[in-house]
């Protein structure tokens, strides 16, 4: 029996408990961590114009938003602060009592169990917008690798579960893990944001998180599109150096590196569903073009179909109610 008419396809896809039967992918609230954009002051939801549904809290708001995404079943929250005081070293990226600092704070001590992951970055702390810091007008290398292991390290002591350096800077992973085991602190992973390309995806983020470049922009330190081979090497080095996860970003553009990283490498593997990405669907859904429930879980089974474990993605908390709903 090697063909038509005896072999059809269609068997298995004649009823939803057939196809559901022979399923090989599924999103899973359970892999999903949800980003949150935490600024200084109180009384803060503000919505983000070019992320429909995302906001921004203020401290004092946090409680009650992570209750709910603790309810919906989401494992876990990536923090980015926007501070109010930014400099030319970013000290308020590594200041205890910084707005992160503050944030994990308070949200362990609302839902204790919910999984804290920090961004660690000096963008948004800086009042160049660069990711490290400037010296002779180039972004520095190895002046900045202390500044980030300082940063993850405040955060940790703050009482992060995980730190997620998407600086890009060479040898970052390394000099966080040394920093953290010289305090104790060895039981903290490092989920990092290896194979990082230089997107043009990234732009409502920016808007969201403050951090627009103020001269030039992140190609001599992000990647560049085109390489794949390149973010095998970047993926194989953040391993050497100490990371436990590592991650591809953004995802969609980027499908055929997180298969190539998923078969090279038997570390977990986190995709970042980026706001460019978010962006565009809302922005179709908002027309009338796009069914936003068929879509957005058409792309994010796309994005585990690849490979990913782990989905970073604005959509989390849609997702967690969809999928709750019986089918
Ligand atoms: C910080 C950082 C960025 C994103 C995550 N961390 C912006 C950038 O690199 O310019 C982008 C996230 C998104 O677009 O959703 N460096």
């Amino acid at each position: 029996m090697t063909g038509f008419p005896q072999l059809r396809w269609r068997r298995l896809r004649r009823t939803e408990a057939l196809r559901a039967l022979v399923r090989e992918n599924r999103v899973e609230i359970g892999n999903l961590i949800y980003p949150l954009f935490i600024v200084e002051g109180s009384g803060i939801k503000q919505a983000i114009a070019s992320m429909p549904g995302i906001f921004h809290f203020s401290i004092d708001q946090l409680p009650r938003e992570v209750e709910e995404i603790a309810e919906l079943g989401i494992p876990g929250v990536l923090l980015f602060g926007i501070p109010e005081e930014k400099d030319e070293v970013a000290s308020s990226a590594y200041h205890p009592q910084g707005v992160i600092q503050q944030a994990i704070g308070a949200i362990k001590q609302s839902v204790p169990q919910l999984l804290v992951v920090t961004d660690v970055c000096l963008c948004e702390y800086t009042s160049h917008g660069h990711c490290g810091i400037i010296v002779n007008g180039d972004v520095d290398n190895d002046q900045t690798l202390p500044l980030l292991a300082r940063t993850a390290l405040s955060h940790a002591e703050a009482g992060a579960d995980i730190v997620a350096p998407s600086d890009m800077m060479d040898g970052r992973v390394k000099a966080i893990r040394g920093a953290l085991d010289e305090e104790g602190l060895q039981h903290i992973p490092i989920l990092s944001y290896a194979a990082k390309y230089a997107s043009a995806f990234y732009g409502p983020f920016r808007e969201a998180a403050e951090s627009t470049p103020q001269f030039g922009d992140r190609r001599s330190y992000q990647m560049d599109p085109p390489n794949l081979r390149e973010a095998l090497r970047e993926v194989e080095q953040d391993i050497a150096e100490g990371a436990d996860i590592i991650m591809v970003k953004p995802a969609l553009a980027y499908l055929d590196v997180i298969r190539q990283v998923r078969d090279r490498f038997n570390y977990p593997l986190a995709a970042y569903n980026v706001s460019g990405e978010y962006a565009m669907v809302k922005a179709a859904v908002q027309q009338g073009w796009l069914d936003e429930k068929a879509v957005v879980l058409e792309i994010l089974t796309a994005i585990k179909r690849a490979g990913a474990d782990i989905i970073i993605t604005y959509h989390a908390k849609e997702v967690a109610r969809w999928l709750r709903q019986a089918p």
